[in-house]
């Protein structure tokens, strides 16, 4: 590590992880960003969380921020609007999949999620359904740190020590929630990848299940990640899943919910990852890419029948956020908007992003620690398994997602690995999301970095295994 890392002891800020170094990043070019010891790394993560969708130091973007500050920085929404917020929310239904109709602004992606939870169950209230509330998701996969997101997951590596607070009331006070140390109540299935459901049969199976159990009339929503991002990166279930999915919304009125917070404006080669996928959601939440990493900015986009509930009822949404739809952020989601097709850039990744892929794969395949690279545009995941069976998640104490992370950024290489083994659905594996500004070189390098690292890591892991 630079030697000018930071540790916990020598800052006053609060770190996630007290027992790792932090490099002091200054300064950012495209898909490079420096640290205060001059070192350069490549930015297969889009700054870390994916946020940076665009790349860094783009003048136009950040033009288009200070041109809005100097005409009007700051307006609440509750009372009043503005043109940037007006014109924003216009594009976004235009990008968005068709019949969607309004917009509602957040500052970032637990926010946006939770908003579209309450949309969802406000559009029942409205509609007299009063007693729909239950929530039914994917267990492996992250919607935020909130209290509300936590609940969503089915990650008790995540939940844990919060659990008491992940445990809402039911309306009349039925069934968990009112003890003190009570499991979340929302419910969860098991993902449908090659270790646990092929094929989407098991998942419906276990969404059935949890329909009888709770009652179908009393569900609110089906919530999930599209294309799940770090929690199962670039997993998204097979089709059988989504057409068994949309019969049962059809047969019993809930809502389907799609986190896009990360797939949303642009990442998997499409305006959103539902564009190709074979049933239109109900509501979408959207975050990061929609401020590029220049601006903390989130949406949640409904169909027109969502609105209309509102609009044939109460005619209010409530719960909105103080910097909501203000208009320095509204400007730079505009302008990403114009540079998204200004530079083609979705189509660029929806026939890059295959290709991207493929050379990942080939590159990586007699590692065996690698057992499977999946990818949709430039959202990129690789598995890893243990070398000795080729299928067991690896033993958590070796550390290996941790290991990836450290050898990648010793080669100038930013990458984001996870190892969520104790939640029981997956074990190690690294998300490769660049920019989507990465010119082919640039790929290329990040690729043979990336190759350079896993071949280092398997090496020292399969040392340790013999
Ligand atoms: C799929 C997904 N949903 C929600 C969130 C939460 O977004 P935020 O950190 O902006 O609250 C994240 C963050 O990484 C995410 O990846």
């Amino acid at each position: 590590m630079p030697d000018t890392s930071v540790a916990a002891d020598k800052t006053r800020v609060f770190p996630l992880e007290l027992d790792r170094l932090y490099p002091v990043v200054v300064r950012g070019e495209g898909v490079w960003v420096e640290d205060s010891a001059g070192k350069r790394y490549l930015d297969a993560m889009s700054g870390g969380s994916m946020a940076a969708t665009l790349g860094h130091g783009r003048r136009d973007i950040i033009a288009a921020a200070r041109d809005q500050a100097l005409q009007l920085s700051y307006v609440h929404n509750e009372r009043l609007t503005n043109p940037a917020r007006e014109r924003l929310a216009a594009e976004l239904v235009e990008v968005a999949p068709a019949g969607m109709t309004r917009v509602r602004f957040t500052t970032g992606g637990a926010e946006s999620n939770e908003a579209a939870l309450q949309m969802a169950r406000s559009y029942h209230v409205e509609r007299g359904d009063t007693q729909r509330w239950h929530v039914i998701s994917p267990a492996q996969a992250y919607h935020g740190p909130t209290m509300a997101t936590l609940a969503l997951t089915g990650r008790p590596g995540l939940q844990r020590p919060f659990g008491p607070y992940l445990s809402p009331s039911p309306p009349g006070g039925r069934g968990p929630g009112s003890g003190a140390l009570q499991a979340p109540t929302h419910h969860h299935i098991p993902p449908s990848t090659w270790r646990f459901d092929p094929t989407g049969q098991a998942a419906l199976d276990a969404l059935d299940r949890v329909l009888e159990e709770v009652g179908p009339e009393n569900v609110s929503a089906y919530f999930c990640e599209p294309v799940t991002a770090a929690a199962l990166p670039a997993y998204s279930p097979p089709e059988l899943f989504w057409k068994g999915l949309a019969e049962r919304r059809d047969k019993h009125g809930f809502l389907i919910l799609y986190d896009e917070v990360v797939t949303g404006m642009g990442r998997t080669g499409h305006w959103f990852a539902a564009d190709k996928l074979p049933l239109v959601p109900d509501i979408i939440a959207t975050a990061k890419g929609l401020g590029a990493g220049y601006t903390a900015i989130g949406g949640v986009i409904c169909r027109d029948h969502v609105y209309q509930a509102f609009a044939n009822g109460s005619r209010k949404l409530t719960q909105g956020h103080t910097w909501d739809g203000a208009p320095v952020s509204c400007a730079v989601g505009l302008r990403v908007i114009e540079v998204l097709r200004e530079e083609g850039l979705i189509e660029r990744m929806r026939t890059k992003g295959p290709k991207l892929r493929d050379e990942l794969a080939a590159t990586l395949k007699d590692i065996p620690l690698v057992r499977e690279v999946r990818g949709h545009g430039f959202l990129l995941g690789v598995e890893y398994v243990d070398p000795r069976d080729g299928t067991s998640f690896l033993p958590p104490e070796l550390g290996t997602a941790r290991r990836v992370d450290l050898t990648a950024m010793d080669l100038g290489l930013i990458v984001y690995s996870t190892m969520p083994t104790r939640d029981g659905y997956a074990g190690d594996q690294t998300l490769f999301a660049p920019p989507f500004t990465t010119t082919d070189a640039e790929l290329t390098q990040m690729m043979e970095r990336f190759a350079e690292t896993i071949r280092t890591v398997a090496r020292s892991i399969e040392a340790q295994l013999r």
